[in-house]
């Protein structure tokens, strides 16, 4: 059974993560998205409504699909959260440049620790390539409309 871990902010999911999400679904048997707790951010939705939120979304999808999916909160590192559970895989999703510099980082850092576990990298399709956690809450913060960006899920729940 290939098991993979999303991990993320989450704050909040958006389409992106969605995209990213539904795309992994087809590639392993069972996901974990793994929300990591920051202890300095402030966030836009508690850890409890990020957990809820990703459930309530993404679960039908992964039902439909026939594959498992899981939502849990970590802290500390990142691959001491896969060997946990089971996962071979880290999944990350790619928008731009920038993030594939800090991303390609990530990665080695966390092969050298965890050298059984690979991370797969998902270009973000071209419809949500651009959005950002960050700037929804920063638009939303401002008054700004943020449902082009984010499921209904968000959107209920702000
Ligand atoms: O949504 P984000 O901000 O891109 O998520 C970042 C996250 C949670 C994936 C990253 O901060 C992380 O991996 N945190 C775990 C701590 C860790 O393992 N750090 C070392 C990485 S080399």
């Amino acid at each position: 059974m290939r098991v993979g871990l999303y991990p993320g902010s989450f704050d909040p999911i958006t389409n992106g993560h969605v995209d990213i999400i539904k795309r992994s679904l087809a590639v392993v048997d069972k996901l974990i998205v793994g929300i990591g707790i920051s202890a300095t951010k402030t966030p836009l939705f508690s850890l409890e409504q990020r957990m809820a939120m990703i459930d309530s979304e993404m679960g039908p999808i992964a039902k439909a699909v026939g594959a498992e999916l899981s939502v849990i909160s970590f802290e500390g590192l990142l691959v001491d959260v896969a060997q946990q559970n089971g996962a071979s895989l880290i999944i990350r999703g790619l928008r731009t440049a920038a993030d594939f510099e800090y991303e390609a980082q990530m990665t080695s850092m966390n092969r050298a620790m965890a050298p059984g576990i690979e991370t797969v990298f998902l270009a973000a399709s071209a419809d949500v390539g651009f959005i950002s956690s960050t700037l929804i809450r920063q638009i939303h913060a401002m008054g700004g409309d943020i449902s082009p960006f984010v499921p209904k899920c968000v959107l209920d729940n702000i």
